[in-house]
């Protein structure tokens, strides 16, 4: 059967976009012409891309034809670069040139860990029950048939609705508001306008900015009914990042957190991701302490009451290696398996830890488990 891929729609569908017929692009379906009206506005940009067929991806778009991808998902046209109203408060890279952190840069090296005070706790509070929310609202909208162009869409308006800057927006030139990470993506996948597949694994990673502060987590969900193995995986990477979680209380080393992580993936037959890692977060989005997920890892550092940081494991299939798109972001399997991610923001407190970025509704229970 063929899905709409109007967002909000996913009815049967047997009309075809007559100039995506026309130019080879396939998979363009709609379920009645008013459908085609209200998706036009995006589906448009489609055309716009050479109707070559050297791409197997069947969108008819290859931007780098020598480049042997490692799995099957194939990258799509993305849209222009969306605005921030200046009433919105802005980081430092959302102006520069290059998306440059000046003020990360200013600590880069030091392993240093903030403790932050009463007032900045309350700040880092706000900021990561926003995100939270912003999350949701896209998990929400995450079905056959939409598009991650789409996805970031509701992100990014849901992210300025709540008075925040969408914190992927221009950091190191990221063009888009949030990461949208299918299948064999580890992370830091780009949102674009591939309609999401029933069978896909689609992570959502959220960071805003709110009055100095940012906050940061991230899920993946399951698009309609998914393989075996990649509920196993998906469940096994939620695990890893509770079993990280219960580790956490003033006195733990933060090298520890790799070890519970990587020894229950392997015991699913797993491997952990080694070149992306947690990271302190507060006023600037990526600082100390470095939190690997690999076991016996070197990471600096010993929790403190008042340490805010994320644990963020990313858990695959097959091999552990990653490799890049030649968009210097989307990070890959290199066997083209699949690849899993959950992530939070923590609090140490003296007694354990706050979970800042929690879900507030279904025993928050991740959006996944609602579908097994
Ligand atoms: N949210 C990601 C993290 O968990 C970072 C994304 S950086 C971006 O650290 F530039 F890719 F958005
Ligand atoms: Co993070
Ligand atoms: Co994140």
């Amino acid at each position: 059967m063929n899905v709409c891929t109007t967002v909000g729609c996913s009815g049967e569908s047997k009309l075809q976009c007559p100039t995506c017929v026309k130019k080879g692009i396939v998979g363009s379906y709609f379920c009645s012409q008013e459908c085609f009206k209200s998706s036009w506005s995006v589906h448009k940009v489609l055309h716009q891309t050479k109707g070559s067929s050297v791409s197997t991806s069947g969108n008819g778009y290859n931007p780098w034809p020598s480049y042997t991808f490692s799995g099957s998902l194939r990258p799509y046209p993305q849209t222009p670069r969306r605005s921030v109203p200046t009433s919105i408060e802005r980081p430092d890279y959302a102006n520069h040139k290059e998306g440059i952190s000046l003020s990360e840069q200013s600590f880069r090296g030091t392993a240093v860990i903030k403790q932050l005070d009463d007032d900045e706790i309350d700040a880092m509070r706000v900021a990561c029950k926003l995100a939270r929310e912003v999350l949701e609202e896209g998990a929400k909208a995450v079905e056959g048939g939409v598009t991650t162009e789409e996805i970031d869409r509701i992100i990014h308006e849901a992210t300025l609705e709540r008075d925040c800057y969408p914190s992927p927006l221009n950091y190191y030139e990221f063009p888009k508001s949030c990461c949208t990470s299918v299948n064999e993506v580890i992370c830091h996948g780009i949102p674009d306008l591939r309609p999401l597949q029933n069978g896909d694994i689609c992570n959502l990673d959220v960071t805003v900015y709110h009055h100095g502060y940012h906050g940061d987590l991230n899920e993946t969900l399951f698009v309609g009914e998914v393989s075996e193995k990649a509920k196993k995986l998906v469940q096994t990477t939620y695990e890893c990042l509770q079993k990280a979680q219960s580790l956490i209380k003033p006195g733990t080393r933060y090298r520890d957190v790799g070890d519970v992580i990587q020894k229950h993936a392997q015991k699913n037959g797993f491997s952990v991701v080694r070149s992306y890692c947690g990271h302190g977060i507060h006023k600037l989005f990526h600082t100390a302490p470095n939190v690997p997920h690999y076991a016996r890892n070197k990471a600096i550092g010993v929790m403190k009451p008042g340490h805010v940081f994320t644990i963020e494991p990313m858990i695959n299939e097959g091999t552990w290696r990653d490799t890049l798109w030649p968009d210097d972001w989307t990070a890959v399997t290199v066997d083209g398996k699949l690849s899993a991610q959950f992530e939070q923001t923590f609090l140490v407190t003296d007694t354990g830890c706050d979970v800042l970025t929690e879900r507030l509704t279904n025993n928050g229970q991740p959006h996944f488990m609602d579908k097994l």
